[in-house]
């Protein structure tokens, strides 16, 4: 006689269980088919499609009880997502997705269903593509910051306390100095960290087309999901899509044009300040390498030093 437990509906892609390593990853994924069980029963909700997701969230494609198409989006809750539900409610659904309802203690979220066949990235043009990102990045980023998110100041102060211990683990004592003075461009900036709502992670798989029945008027074509959000300056948002298609960049006669060209593209569309853009971009950067750091990296990866670089002028 067997007397397991029935199998779930849910199956975690093996891709998402593998996307992050340690022990408290592995409980986190071991219990999905039990919180997503869990949901989908308390907001009457039904599977419709395959699981999709991302690095770190589980997106179930569902059907609520009227019929109408949703995800169900689960993540652990931790300093970078907890903010996700109150910066879309933040934002309306002009410019993003629409949040329907949320769990905030057990990181789930039931959000308006998106096209995901039809994101940015899809957007064979970079340039063009580019110029939706920032024009929706200027919307995003002209709402003020609600009470209740981490602070840019708070982050880069951290950052700043590191530096000095991080930078010993380096290799290359170019790559020490590029660390400091990255490091240098946000000190000069500390006292004026912004209180602007930042999305932090706007990428190009992170802007997606609404379906063609939530395309009302005067909504965007271009929706944002997935903010990490916290209060901070605009300059600190640049980064993901200076990255974006790195392969273009590197495909260019001149790396460091090709990285100017995107970064005054983005400020002019953004409206920003181009001194104080490169220095929290540079802040950006400075976070990156800092992480990778604390993974055991010994060296910096290139396509950081090369923005770096590009905005330094050396
Ligand atoms: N509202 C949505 N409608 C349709 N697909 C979505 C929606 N939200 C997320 N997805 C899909 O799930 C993937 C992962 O979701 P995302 O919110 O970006 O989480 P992660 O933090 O893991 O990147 C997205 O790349 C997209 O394909
Ligand atoms: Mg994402």
């Amino acid at each position: 006689m067997d007397f397991s437990r029935p199998q779930s509906q849910v199956q975690v892609p093996a891709a998402l269980t593998a996307s992050q390593n340690g022990d408290a990853w592995r409980v986190w994924t071991a219990a999905l088919p039990t919180l997503a069980e869990e949901f989908l029963a308390r907001w009457s909700l039904r599977l419709d499609g395959p699981p999709a997701h991302g690095a770190v969230a589980l997106v179930l494609p569902v059907l609520q009880a009227d019929g109408s198409p949703a995800v169900l989006k689960l993540q652990p809750v931790d300093e970078e997502t907890h903010g996700e539900p109150l910066a879309l409610r933040v934002w309306g659904t002009r410019h993003a997705v629409e949040l329907l309802n949320c769990a905030p203690d057990s990181g789930a979220m039931l959000l308006e269903r998106l096209d995901a066949t039809r994101t940015l990235a899809t957007v064979p043009d970079g340039t063009a593509a580019l110029e939706h990102l920032s024009g929706l990045l200027a919307h995003l980023v002209a709402v003020p910051a609600p009470a209740g998110l981490r602070l840019l100041a708070d982050i880069a102060q951290a950052m700043l306390d590191r530096v000095p211990t991080y930078c010993r683990s380096l290799a290359d004592s170019s790559e020490r100095r590029l660390l400091a003075t990255c490091a240098a461009a946000v000190r000069e900036l500390l006292d004026e960290p912004g209180a602007r709502l930042l999305h932090w992670d706007l990428h190009y798989d992170n802007v997606l087309a609404p379906l063609p029945s939530a395309q009302v008027s005067g909504r965007a074509p271009w929706l944002a999901i997935d903010p990490k959000p916290l209060a901070g300056d605009p300059g600190f948002e640049l980064l993901p899509a200076l990255r974006n298609r790195w392969d273009d960049v590197i495909g260019t006669a001149d790396v460091s044009r090709a990285v100017r060209h995107r970064f005054h593209l983005m400020t002019e569309v953004v409206c920003l300040d181009r001194e104080r853009a490169a220095g929290w971009t540079l802040g950006r950067v400075l976070q990156n390498c800092l992480w990778d750091i604390e993974d055991g990296a010994v060296t910096l990866q290139p396509e950081q030093t090369a923005i770096a670089h590009a905005l330094l002028g050396s």
